[in-house]
């Protein structure tokens, strides 16, 4: 029988779970469950006969990989793959999939919280600004960053983006402004929403250069990785532009350091927590739990990652 663990230290919503069962049940397949562990050791033991693997940010490392000696899919529950070890996985004909799109509306929901957060003066009392009106800049126009225009054209903000991957004609046909350029997006946009995932050409290229072209009073919004910024260009431009905001959902490694420096200038959320609403756990769960089960049953590879 096909055993399926899910490895969560942050776990899914019980509902999700009991979803993330019943499918795998049905399947004629054993579920196993690792959450809210505290070192990489259980994890090791616990992929050790598993057929298939659910994660969400869970690190799936080379030697998470070598330890699953019958692995033969691995689905990251929601966007971003940074966690997996592609090429380790690749090497043992491991397939590793996403589910894209199924936590998008929460981490769009999140984008909007923390704007809203930081146009109203962190909530304390005090004069703060609208949204309405203001220009927003999609950073990356994929399932998250659909879902902010949509949300934000219900605020009555302008809405612009840049995404090389995706055509002017398809964003434009959405009611987006579409910029050429990133730089044109700094440098139209009042607030900039990062929808790009982390790997080798984002990593650090949120630099001052860039941040420097926003317009007076620019906040720039994270909701996707904390390692696409360059973080001492960050406090280079908090120093040097006074007027200029950051809120994140990935607390920095110098979140302290830009706590104290900055104060109601920053605002970052204590732990990743863009997709943790019921509505995106389910989502992401079971389609996590239908695509193990399709590939371990019908070598369906949908959604894989390591092609
Ligand atoms: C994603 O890439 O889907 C989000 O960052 C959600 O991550 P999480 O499952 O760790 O909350």
């Amino acid at each position: 029988m096909a055993k399926v663990l899910v490895a969560t230290e942050k776990p899914f919503a019980k509902e999700a779970v009991d979803g993330i069962r019943k499918i795998v049940e049905a399947a004629g397949f054993e579920l196993a469950l690792l959450e809210k562990y505290t070192s990489n050791d259980d994890f090791l033991k616990a992929v050790a006969d598993v057929d298939g693997l659910i994660v969400r940010s869970d690190k799936v490392t080379r030697e998470v990989v070598e330890a699953a000696k019958n692995l033969k899919v691995v689905v990251r529950a929601g966007a971003g793959y940074d966690n997996l070890d592609l090429a380790a996985c690749t090497e043992k004909g491991i397939v590793a999939m996403n589910t894209p799109g199924q936590n998008s509306n929460a981490v769009a929901e999140l984008a909007f919280g923390m704007m809203l957060y930081i146009a109203r003066n962190s909530f304390q009392p005090g004069t703060g600004a609208e949204l309405k009106g203001k220009k927003i800049g999609i950073h990356a126009y994929g399932n998250v960053g659909r879902c902010v225009a949509t949300i934000a054209k219900g605020f009555g903000m302008e809405v612009y983006a840049f995404d090389p991957f995706v055509t002017a004609e398809a964003m434009a046909a959405e009611g987006v402004k579409v910029c050429s350029t990133v730089e044109e997006l700094y440098a139209t946009c009042n607030y900039v929403s990062l929808h790009i995932p982390a790997n080798d050409k984002t990593k650090n290229s949120i630099n001052f250069d860039l941040l420097s072209k926003m317009p007076k009073g620019g906040v720039l919004v994270n909701t996707a990785r904390k390692e696409v910024i360059h973080e001492a260009d960050m406090v280079k431009m908090m120093t040097e532009r006074p007027d200029f905001k950051y809120v994140s959902d990935i607390e920095p490694a110098i979140a302290a350091e830009l706590k104290e420096k900055f104060g109601n200038r920053v605002f970052f959320t204590p732990k990743k927590m863009g997709a943790e609403t019921a509505e995106a756990n389910v989502n992401a769960g079971l389609a996590a739990a239908r695509q193990v089960v399709g590939l371990i049953k019908n070598g369906d590879k949908t959604f894989q990652v390591n092609k």
